[in-house]
């Protein structure tokens, strides 16, 4: 089971569609064209799209787009660059563009009979920074694997083609070399972000500082990043919750405990099963329509992203070699990672927060990987900030005057936000207030301000 494979809705037949599309082009072919073009506008087109190598010795590439900054706030040279990286494992970034933080996003709130649309988002994560959306791993999105041997099986293959990827990224703009580059993902990218985040730090610590990625920091929502300690905490937070009674609470217990042994034994793909079975018994007792946020009554609609970019001629648009079938989640790179779901990254993220700065931010809502599961992991971290971290105030956060946005805590480079009305997909559902959180974030301003936390306990140290 895929971290972020939702479930999906049948899908509609397509037939009436594909009939009116030959019809129109035996009509009047510039019709098509009207009807890809307004499906695809030319506002919403990417400042760059392409190919980037993972190793020079092959022939895999990954797929990104980029978004340059609606409004810098600073000449080009020196406006930061967001990096995002979905889940999965196996699901593509375009989720994260075309679902939730890109500058458009899919109509998702449209009524059944209205048509697939895109429309400009108000909270999208490009207004002050530049913005990438990479689909990885190779074999993910639009990305290609020239053969499934090259997806990577492990955190340090998946950094080392990024690393690749994104060096190539910089050197195709003289301007970007100097840009501070933050990478942000969500989900099971809980585990890209410190993987990339770390290899970038070990590789820069080896090269002249002319050939350094100027990292600045790494952000991770919702995410599965120390999977041992996360599985053991959904008992006790949907008992808590009011979600199921003492008994299944019991029941879950030892699902957990079953996941946790496997776990501890190294016995890697019976204990991503065993994780599974606790998600599944926990669906299966709730009866919600999603884990990833139990306040909903019905799953988010991410495969409106894979009718969109399914079609032709926006793949055309967007640059992508003709012959590349899209699917929002890939089974095989699933698969091909299956062993790595319950390896943990918090060792990456230990040193990220020694080296660099960390966000760590959750949807209220998500059952999968929220809020008691984050902050069961990161009170284990092995860091001489840890204590004043978990001793500072949670600050009330609030975006828009007096309407409650959700919690802030922060010590040090060590940042963790509670997004409310927010599930797994935090931009998708609260677009403006996970706006100003990864704003704040990068600039130091407001609540994320350093020197705007309570220093009572910063003698510990
Ligand atoms: C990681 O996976 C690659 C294949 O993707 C393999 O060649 C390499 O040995 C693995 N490394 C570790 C540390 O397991
Ligand atoms: C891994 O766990 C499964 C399920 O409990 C078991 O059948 C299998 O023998 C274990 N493998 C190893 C190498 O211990
Ligand atoms: C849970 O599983 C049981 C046994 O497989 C099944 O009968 C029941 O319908 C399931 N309930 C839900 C809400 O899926
Ligand atoms: C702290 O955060 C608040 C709320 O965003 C802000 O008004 C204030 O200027 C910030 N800075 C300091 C140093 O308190």
């Amino acid at each position: 089971m895929l971290l972020i494979k939702l479930s999906h809705t049948p899908m509609e037949s397509t037939a009436p569609n594909r009939f009116l599309l030959i019809f129109f082009f035996f009509c009047l072919d510039t019709k098509l064209a009207l009807s890809a073009a307004s499906l695809f506008p030319k506002e919403a087109l990417p400042t760059k799209s392409g190919y980037l190598p993972v190793n020079p010795s092959s022939d895999s590439t990954i797929f990104y787009l980029f978004y340059e900054a609606q409004k810098p706030i600073s000449t080009l040279s020196k406006t930061p660059i967001l990096i995002w990286l979905q889940g999965g494992p196996g699901c593509s970034s375009m989720i994260g563009n075309f679902y939730e933080l890109g500058p458009w996003r899919v109509n998702f709130n449209k009524k059944p009979d209205e048509p697939l649309a895109l429309e400009p988002n108000p909270g999208s994560w490009n207004r002050k920074f530049g913005l990438i959306f990479i689909d990885n791993p190779i074999g993910t999105g639009f990305s290609v694997a020239s053969k499934p041997e090259e997806i990577p099986r492990n955190q340090t293959r998946v950094a080392e083609h990024l690393f690749t990827a994104l060096k190539a990224f910089i050197k195709s703009d003289s301007s970007f070399k100097s840009r501070p580059i933050y990478i942000t993902g969500e989900s099971y990218a809980g585990k890209y972000v410190p993987a990339i985040g770390y290899y970038i730090l070990k590789k820069n610590a080896e090269l002249p500082s002319w050939d350094r990625i100027n990292l600045a920091g790494v952000a991770i929502g919702n995410g599965l990043t120390d999977p041992e300690i996360q599985v053991s905490t959904h008992a006790a937070n949907v008992y808590f919750s009011g979600l199921v009674n003492e008994r299944q609470r019991g029941e879950l217990e030892m699902l957990q405990s079953e996941a946790v042994a496997l776990t501890k034994a190294g016995n890697w793909s019976a204990a991503t099963d065993a994780r599974n079975r606790v998600l599944q018994k926990l669906e299966n007792m709730t009866g919600l329509a999603t884990l990833y946020d139990f306040s909903k009554k019905e799953a988010y609609k991410d495969e409106m992203v894979e009718e969109l970019l399914q079609n032709d001629d926006v793949k055309k648009v967007l640059g992508v070699k003709g012959s590349v079938v899209y699917e929002i989640c890939s089974d095989l790179v699933g698969e091909i990672l299956h062993e790595d779901v319950m390896k943990s990254a918090k060792y990456m993220v230990e040193w990220l927060v020694k080296e660099s700065k960390v966000l760590l931010y959750q949807g209220h809502f998500d059952l999968r990987d929220g809020v008691v599961s984050t902050e069961a992991w990161v009170k284990t971290l092995n860091w001489e900030g840890i204590e004043n971290f978990l001793n500072a105030e949670r600050k009330v956060w609030k975006v828009n005057g007096d309407e409650l946005s959700g919690y802030v805590q922060k010590w040090g480079s060590l940042t963790n936000v509670v997004v409310l009305g927010a599930g797994h997909l935090v931009p998708t559902d609260q677009a403006l207030n996970s706006q100003a959180m990864i704003e704040d974030w990068v600039l130091d301003s407001g609540l994320f301000q350093k020197g705007n936390y309570s220093t009572t306990f910063m003698n510990q140290i």
